[in-house]
């Protein structure tokens, strides 16, 4: 009696393999640098707020198939924490909270989806060493699931990273060091084995915190209208081997917003439908593989949600478009599709400051940003 209930467990077990490979089972012998990847720009910037770029937290993203996730490291504004925070430009303008938090909640994600592999994007914003890294990833338990990639080496196919359980692939713009190794691994293992040393640890951060530009080439990112959405290289500046790296194409949009003598740039939720169309990003995907020869793999975009973001991704994949229901619990108030609409929004500080609706949500703004100036605005 116990064979034929074997058979069919094994038979079950297979039927779900089957849908593994970050979705489809025809993804699993493609290389993990010849798929594409939805990814998040500032993925962590969900919270309600003008300089928020997302509107569902990164599980959802995860959920919904976002596989990419560009992350912003900040010191704290305040307080004596050591920890990483996600910050969008400051902390007090937007804190998402402790990296550790973050990487916690992915490691979760990953664990109930074994099929599935991500890679982060560092703007190591305040300079922090692989080993301060090192710190969050280890407290994350995450550490265990970083894959480590040899510069020059043509990259696994995502079933070896799945068999491997290494299915976080790490990139950071600035601060990379594959030399520190061994105090970075002698710092992890103490947190981990108390104190008693063990040199099988495998994968430290150290080195699996891979300098994005030895890897990946981007487009211009800093783009306010349509005609911004071009297929150059823009970081780093002539990559040397730009025919074997993977490329970001960066498809978000800002508002320019000039106030004080300061110039802002924010997102623009109010068009994104546009933006994340056919019409704009799938313009720009086939006019970049067309110029550089191959699929971008991470196709980086503000409010993922909207537009034509998962049916081109199927169609740079090669798969079936499965439509799905995007998003859950809103995390962003509405109020933030108010963000300004053009390239200039006019805001008269004087008389009457900050007029209409917006005026508490720029007052907070301005005052994080330009601080004497805004609490003056307040007080009109
Ligand atoms: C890498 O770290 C080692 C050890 O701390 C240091 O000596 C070296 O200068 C670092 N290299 C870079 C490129 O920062
Ligand atoms: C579009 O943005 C570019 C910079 O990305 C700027 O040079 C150009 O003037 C803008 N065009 C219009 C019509 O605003
Ligand atoms: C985008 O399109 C959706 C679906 O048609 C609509 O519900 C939403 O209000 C639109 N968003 C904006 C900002 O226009």
């Amino acid at each position: 009696m116990r064979t034929p209930l074997l058979f069919l467990t094994t038979a079950a077990l297979a039927a779900v393999a089957s849908a593994q490979c970050n979705g489809d089972s025809s993804l699993c012998t493609k290389k993990f640098s010849e798929v594409a990847y939805v990814t998040t720009h500032n993925a962590y910037a969900s919270t309600s707020n003008t300089a928020a770029n997302q509107h569902y937290d990164i599980v959802q993203q995860l959920t919904d198939g976002v596989r990419g996730f560009m992350l912003d490291a900040h010191k704290p504004s305040s307080g004596t924490s050591n920890d990483i925070e996600l910050c969008h430009e400051s902390c007090s303008i937007l804190d998402a909270g402790p990296l550790v938090a973050t990487l916690t909640k992915m490691k979760s994600w990953l664990d109930a989806n074994p099929g599935e592999v991500i890679t982060i994007f560092w703007e190591n914003f305040d300079n922090f060493t692989p080993a301060q890294f090192q710190s969050s990833y280890t407290s994350s338990g995450i550490s265990s699931m970083v894959w480590t990639q040899t510069v020059g080496q043509a990259w696994p196919t995502l079933q070896s990273m799945i068999d491997a359980n290494q299915r976080v692939v790490n990139f950071v713009d600035t601060g990379a060091n594959y030399t520190v190794a061994p105090w970075c691994v002698h710092k992890a293992v103490e947190k981990m084995n108390l104190g008693r040393a063990n040199h099988h640890l495998p994968h430290p951060i150290c080195q699996a915190l891979h300098a994005e530009y030895d890897f990946v080439f981007e487009t211009p990112f800093s783009v306010l209208n349509e005609s911004g959405f071009v297929c150059t290289v823009d970081r780093p500046k002539n990559p040397a081997n730009q025919n074997s790296m993977m490329y970001v194409m960066n498809h978000f949009l800002y508002g320019s917003l000039s106030i004080a003598g300061i110039e802002i740039e924010l997102p623009q939720p109010g068009k994104v439908n546009t933006t994340n169309s056919d019409a704009s990003l799938g313009l720009q995907e086939r006019t970049c593989t067309s110029t550089f020869g191959r699929i971008p793999n991470y196709i980086a975009v503000d409010f993922y949600e909207a537009g034509d973001v998962f049916q081109l991704l199927a169609s740079m994949n090669g798969v079936t478009y499965v439509e799905k229901q995007l998003g859950g619990t809103k995390t962003t108030s509405s109020s933030n599709s108010q963000a300004t609409t053009g390239n200039k929004i006019s805001i008269t500080i004087g008389n009457g400051g900050i007029g209409g609706s917006d005026a508490g949500r720029w007052a907070a703004m301005l005052t994080a940003v330009v601080g004497g100036v805004a609490a003056w605005v307040i007080v009109m």
